[in-house]
Order: structure tokens, then C-alpha cells, then sequence
């Protein structure tokens, strides 16, 4: 096969790729020379904004298959039928660090899904994580700025982190959640992923349920101690990214189950707890688990940036049958996304490849904008209603409504009976094996006994006496330990 041609941008062939042109041997370079204007200018732009959270992060392809009968909670079509299979991307990431950072950190890991439905792209925007650390959006730039650099040292401060944490006690139960052993997860292969938030699912005679999702790993949970991650992350950055790239590429395809807890949306309002709550799990006691399908992961992108960088997921992408909660942390999040993309991709980013939706076509009336490239055809027009056959509405909301009553205002969440912000963070505690607890005690003392002022300190201590009388008193021995040495 004879060798293509090296071209411009514009296709033209480039005569000399390893000497830029001049005005005679030795003599300066020439405005004229088009191909090194191009290819240093591009070079230029080949950056574009990261993540402001979740920068760092890798990508596979795959599908899910449906394994069970969910039709009387759910009319969405690609849960319809036992087998049905609908082509996936998952997005793992790290939270905090920015795209340089190492894999092997103490930090949540995100599990971006995006189902390419024949009803349009489903997407779930989760974590490795059932809980999060606050519960009203309205604090995430204030809880993200305190976890990322300092805007003066230019480093994550011990100061910063736990100061937070210090005024947000609903905060406990993830803390003692990242900070115990699956804190740092081996792989992104080897953890969970959960909705975290509560949904909404509706079946197809309008009945509504709530709902959250929980994928097992199927390859096992594996962590890494403080210990490990340090060596890990000193070898081998990118080691998770490794580790699925390598694991795929075998042949040796990652898979999680599906399994969902249902609520009636009747027992919401009665429940002991605001079952809208992000900082709180369901008791399986309560709501059990019930098998969804499996999802497997079988195919590395082409090319990381095209389809991983620009991957865009949001949590308003629904399909019918699925809705959101009145959860206020995901209502901030059905704005941010979207929101996010368009600073970061631009307003077209839905026509890139990873982003486009593959079991359907989008037809709509939004047009133009930067890289504009889906004219939508010749004939079609840019406005609605017309009299020339365009996509029309179908008047069927994608989810049931929900009742709201009372006055508008910045209003704390509804109270139910057992809404204080520590009982779950202590039975969590008191789970654990008593060696998870010491290495969960000496992760947080590690931490916390950086802290240079006494009254962070101590309101930090506060929250974990709250959880359990024993969590308290060796959380505190062994930061007094550390801070006296
Ligand atoms: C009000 C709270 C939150 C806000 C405002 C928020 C906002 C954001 C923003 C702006 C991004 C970057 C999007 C981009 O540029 O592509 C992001 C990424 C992400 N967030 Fe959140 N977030 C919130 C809470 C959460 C929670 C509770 C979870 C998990 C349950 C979560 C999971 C993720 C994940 C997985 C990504 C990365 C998505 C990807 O792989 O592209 N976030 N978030």
C-alpha cells in the first residue's frame, strides 16, 4: 500500500515536515510557511478547560442487559424486556485533583453512565459512594473550594478540608464512609457504583415509585491502605486508568449487577428519615435490594480526548419513566451539567460523537452556535409550530408529577422523625471489624491532626462523638496523640 500523503488542515500535501521554511540557509522564518503557522497554532489550542471537579477520569464502552422484570415500577423501554441490551459509556473519575493528579487517592470516585437508548440518551451520574457529603447544592462550591488547592499555597490544606467539614455535620457519614477502607479503591474495576441520589420511576398506568440505584462490582471489592495508595501513586500514576485499559484490551470485561431499592412514593412523606436526604442511606431492611440486569464494559475509546474529555453526562438527561426527586442536591445538579458543557464544550457538545444519541435521532428546533454541525436537513425548519410536518411535542411528561404545597423561600428540608445528621455515620462505624475501625481512626487522626487551629479541631471531634460514644473518644486519643508528639 503506497503511504498517504501528510496534508494540512485543508488537505493540501506538506512538502517538508522536519525543516521549517526560511529567507535563505540560516536566515529567519517566513510568514508564508502555512504548515508550521498551522501546526504550532493548533498545537496552541489543543487544551481545553478541565473538569472543575471529576478532572481526572477514564472511559470504556459496553451495553446493559436487562435480567429482570422491572415493568411494574418502570415504563422506560430499555428496562422493558428480560435480554433487551442497550449499548453503554461509563466515565470513571476522581474528584479532586486536577487532570495531572494520581489515581491512587483517599477521595470518592465518580460512575458517570450513559445509557443510548431508543427513547433518547439515559444518563446516571453517580459515584462509588451511597452518600455525599451535603445536601443542599447551594454549599458545593463552598465544600469543593475547601477540598481542592488552596487559592494561596496552591496546595490541598489539611486547614481548609476539615474547617469544612467543621460546619457541615451532615457531612459525618461520608467522612467516616472515605475515610474507612473502601476510601481508596485498588481499580476502578474493583468497587460499586450507586445513583446516590433518589429517583423517580414511573410505570406505564402513571404510578410512581422511588428509587436508588446500587451496581456491584462483579470483579469483588478491592481497596488500597494509606500505605499502598502512596506507593501506588508513586509508581504508577495513572494506575487505574492502567489497570481498565489492560484489563479490556485482554479481553477480561468488567461487569457490575444492577439492583435497585423501590419505595411506593406514598411512604415518602412518612418515612423515618427524608428519604430525599443524599447524606443517607436506605436500609436494605427497609428496601430491599432487587435485581435490575448487569452492565459490562468491553470496549476501550479510540482516542481519550474525542471520547473521554469531551464526554459530557447530565443528570436532567431522562427518559420516560424516569424522573428526578424533589432531592435538592440533584435539582442543583439538573442545572450544573448542562450548564457545565456549554462553558467547557460549547453548545453543540451533544452532536459530538460520544455525546449523540445512538439508539434514536435528535430532532428539535435548536439551531447553530459554535461548531454547529447538524443542519437537520434542507427542508427543515427552525421554528414551532409550522405547517411543514416538524417534529412535534407528545404531551406525555417522561415522569409523574410531583405534589408540592406551601410558600416559596430558602427553607430547610422537610422534617421527619430520625432526621439528625449522625445516626447512620455511627452504625456505619459500628459495622466496621475492629481492625477497619483502627485504620479508619488513624486515617482520620492523619488527617485531622495537620489542622492548626484547636476550635476546628474540636468541632470535628464533636461530630464523632455524635456518632458513637467509642468513635469519639479514639478519634480524639489518637489526634491528641499525634498533635502532642
Ligand atoms: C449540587 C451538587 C453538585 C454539583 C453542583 C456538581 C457539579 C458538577 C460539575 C460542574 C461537574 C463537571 C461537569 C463537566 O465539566 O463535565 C461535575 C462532575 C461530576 N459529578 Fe458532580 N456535582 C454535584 C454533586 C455530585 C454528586 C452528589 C455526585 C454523585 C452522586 C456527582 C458526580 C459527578 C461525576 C461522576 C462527575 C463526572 C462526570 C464525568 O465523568 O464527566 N456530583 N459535577
Amino acid at each position: 500500500m503506497s503511504k498517504r500523503v501528510l496534508t494540512t488542515e485543508s488537505g493540501a500535501p506538506v512538502a517538508d515536515n522536519q525543516n521549517s521554511a526560511t529567507a535563505g540557509v540560516g536566515g529567519p522564518l517566513l510568514l508564508q510557511d502555512q504548515h508550521l503557522l498551522e501546526k504550532l497554532a493548533r498545537f496552541n489550542r489543543e487544551r481545553i478547560p478541565e473538569r472543575v471537579v471529576h478532572a481526572r477520569g477514564s472511559g470504556a464502552y459496553g451495553h446493559f442487559e436487562v435480567t429482570d422484570d422491572v415493568t411494574g415500577f418502570t415504563r422506560a423501554d430499555f428496562l422493558s424486556t428480560v435480554g433487551k441490551r442497550t449499548e453503554v459509556f461509563l466515565r470513571f473519575s476522581t474528584v479532586a485533583d486536577s487532570l495531572g493528579g494520581a489515581d491512587a487517592v483517599r477521595d470518592p470516585r465518580g460512575f458517570a453512565l450513559k445509557f443510548y437508548t431508543e427513547e433518547g440518551n439515559y444518563d446516571l451520574v453517580g459515584n462509588n459512594t451511597p452518600v455525599f457529603f451535603i445536601k443542599d447544592p447551594v454549599k458545593f462550591p463552598d465544600f469543593i473550594h475547601s477540598q481542592k488547592r488552596d487559592p494561596f499555597t496552591g496546595k490541598q490544606e489539611p486547614d481548609n478540608v476539615w474547617d469544612f467539614w467543621a460546619h457541615a455535620p451532615e457531612a459525618t457519614h461520608q467522612v467516616t464512609w472515605l475515610m474507612g477502607d473502601r476510601g481508596i479503591p485498588a481499580s476502578y474495576r474493583h468497587m460499586n457504583g450507586y445513583g446516590s441520589h433518589t429517583y423517580q420511576w414511573t410505570n406505564a398506568d402513571g404510578e410512581a415509585f422511588f428509587v436508588k440505584y446500587h451496581f456491584k462490582t462483579n470483579q469483588g471489592i478491592r481497596c488500597l491502605s494509606s500505605e499502598q495508595a502512596a506507593e501506588t501513586a508513586g509508581k504508577d500514576a495513572n494506575s487505574h486508568q492502567t489497570d481498565l485499559l489492560q484489563a479490556i484490551e485482554r479481553g477480561v470485561h468488567p461487569s457490575w449487577t444492577l439492583y435497585v431499592q423501590v419505595m411506593p412514593a406514598a411512604e415518602a412523606a412518612d418515612y423515618r428519615f427524608n428519604p430525599f436526604d443524599l447524606t443517607k442511606v436506605w436500609p436494605h431492611t427497609d428496601y430491599p435490594l432487587q435485581r435490575v440486569g448487569r452492565l459490562v464494559l468491553d470496549r476501550n475509546p479510540d482516542n481519550v480526548f474525542a471520547e473521554v474529555e469531551q464526554a459530557a453526562f447530565s443528570p436532567n438527561n431522562f427518559v420516560p419513566g424516569i424522573g428526578p426527586s424533589p432531592d435538592k442536591m440533584l435539582q442543583g445538579r439538573l442545572f450544573a451539567y448542562a450548564d457545565a458543557h456549554r462553558y467547557r464544550l460549547g453548545v453543540n457538545h451533544t452532536q459530538l460523537a460520544v455525546n449523540a444519541p445512538r439508539g434514536t435521532e435528535a430532532h428539535n428546533y435548536g439551531r447553530d452556535g459554535l461548531m454547529a454541525t447538524n443542519s437537520q436537513g434542507r427542508q427543515a425548519k427552525n421554528y414551532e409550530p409550522n405547517s411543514y410536518d416538524g417534529p412535534a411535542q407528545t404531551g406525555q411528561a417522561l415522569s409523574a408529577p410531583l405534589a408540592v404545597s406551601g410558600h416559596t423561600g430558602t427553607h430547610e428540608a422537610p422534617a421527619h422523625t430520625k432526621d439528625e445528621d449522625f445516626f447512620q455515620a455511627g452504625e456505619l462505624y459500628r459495622l466496621m471489624s475492629e481492625e477497619e475501625k483502627r485504620r479508619l481512626v488513624a486515617n482520620i487522626a492523619g488527617g485531622l491532626s495537620q489542622v492548626s487551629r484547636d476550635d476546628v479541631v474540636e468541632r470535628n471531634l464533636a461530630h464523632f462523638h455524635a456518632a458513637d460514644p467509642d468513635y469519639g473518644k479514639r478519634v480524639e486519643a489518637a489526634v491528641r496523640e499525634l498533635r502532642d508528639a
